[in-house]
């Protein structure tokens, strides 16, 4: 009578070992199924990026090249002036203002002596009719154009109904049809030589639209737009497009942004004022150009987050969006971040 009493007890635990050893099994098919095939692209992917990281292959891949910045007077252009001169390439500083741009070539030269000698190009962007003279100035200087980095530009702030059309041409005009007219000036010369690599710098904001930055998001959106088209168009050949797509970086983008009535803004936001560091953004951008990437977001998670739920969920966007919309207006924020 005993033994039958234990009897039920050791079918449970045969019955429990054996649950939990195929348990251990197929967990363990699973687990290997699954990371060998993330793991693996995974590691390929960091040891392509840290082969470009390592200064000595990068510097390799861009000396000598011919770069092409605009906006190279101040903020995210200036950094990259530092960090594409640094590199050992040909730097061409483009922007309005001269004497900030000759300013710039001085710390170059006086950082990094033994490096090519930068040249001063002045460019306004919104004076769309001087721009293909503005390029043909650039490619006389060394002949050619290897890299051109479109990323001068202005930031807007302001409610839509009450901005002057002005001020949305403005911007739209300086932002998106400025760059675009200087990239049909110069790919030409590029396709000829079948090398070239252009880079966009849009924002994250050329992804998810914010309440109160119509024009500015308008012309990001634009950009991106145009510049994802030419890269696929020009998908046959060796020149290579990269979108960039920065968050807040610290810069004067907000000191110098537009109101709607056409006055400059004038105020550091505090979230530009607590944004990556230039110089930060100007590295990840080299490596982009030596890795050739074609699109680079230099953002943390939450508009990364922002960005999928535009694209899956847009409904609750449009409800986050409007929930920010009226609490900026009721605090009379609307120009701020
Ligand atoms: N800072 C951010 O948080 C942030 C975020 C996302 C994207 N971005 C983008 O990054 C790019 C650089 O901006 P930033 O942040 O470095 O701001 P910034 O410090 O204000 O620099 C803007 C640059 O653009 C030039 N520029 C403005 N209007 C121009 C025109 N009509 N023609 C030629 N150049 C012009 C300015 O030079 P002059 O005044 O001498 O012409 C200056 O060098 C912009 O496209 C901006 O939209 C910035």
């Amino acid at each position: 009578m005993s033994m039958s009493k234990e009897e039920p007890a050791f079918e449970y635990t045969n019955v429990f070992q054996v649950v939990c050893s195929s348990m251990i099994h197929w967990g363990r098919l699973l687990v290997g199924g699954l990371a060998l095939p993330l793991v693996f692209p995974w590691l390929v992917y960091n040891l392509y990026r840290s082969h470009f990281k390592n200064k000595i292959f990068r510097n390799r891949a861009l000396e000598d090249k011919v770069v092409l910045i605009t906006g190279a007077s101040s903020g995210i252009g200036e950094a990259l002036a530092h960090a594409f001169h640094k590199a050992g390439t040909r730097v061409i500083l483009a922007a309005r203002r001269k004497d900030a741009l000759e300013k710039v070539k001085e710390d170059l030269m006086t950082k990094y002596p033994s490096k090519h000698t930068p040249a001063v190009l002045p460019l306004d962007l919104h004076d769309l009719k001087t721009i293909s003279g503005r390029a043909k100035e650039a490619l006389s200087i060394y002949g050619h154009i290897d890299v051109l980095v479109n990323n001068g530009g202005i930031s807007y702030r302001g409610e839509a109904v009450d901005t002057d059309l002005e001020v949305d041409l403005r911007v739209m005009v300086t932002n998106y049809f400025g760059p675009v007219a200087l990239t049909k000036a110069i790919l030409p010369t590029m396709l000829e030589r079948n090398s070239g690599f252009i880079i966009a710098v849009s924002s994250i904001q050329g992804k998810i639209a914010i309440p109160f930055r119509s024009a500015y998001s308008a012309s990001k959106h634009a950009t991106q737009a145009f510049f994802d088209t030419l890269k696929s168009e020009l998908s046959h050949t060796e020149v290579k497009v990269c979108v960039v797509s920065p968050g807040y970086v610290q810069t004067n983008l907000s000191l110098n942004a537009v109101t709607g009535d056409g006055k400059q803004y004038g105020v550091m936001d505090q979230t530009t004022a607590d944004g990556m560091d230039p110089s930060e953004a100007a590295e990840s951008i080299i490596i982009a150009t030596a890795a050739q990437r074609s699109e680079l977001i230099l953002a943390g998670t939450l508009p990364r987050v922002a960005v999928l739920i535009r694209a899956m969920c847009p409904w609750l966007y449009f409800y986050l969006m409007g929930s920010r919309a009226r609490r900026l207006r009721a605090a009379n924020l609307i120009k701020e971040d």
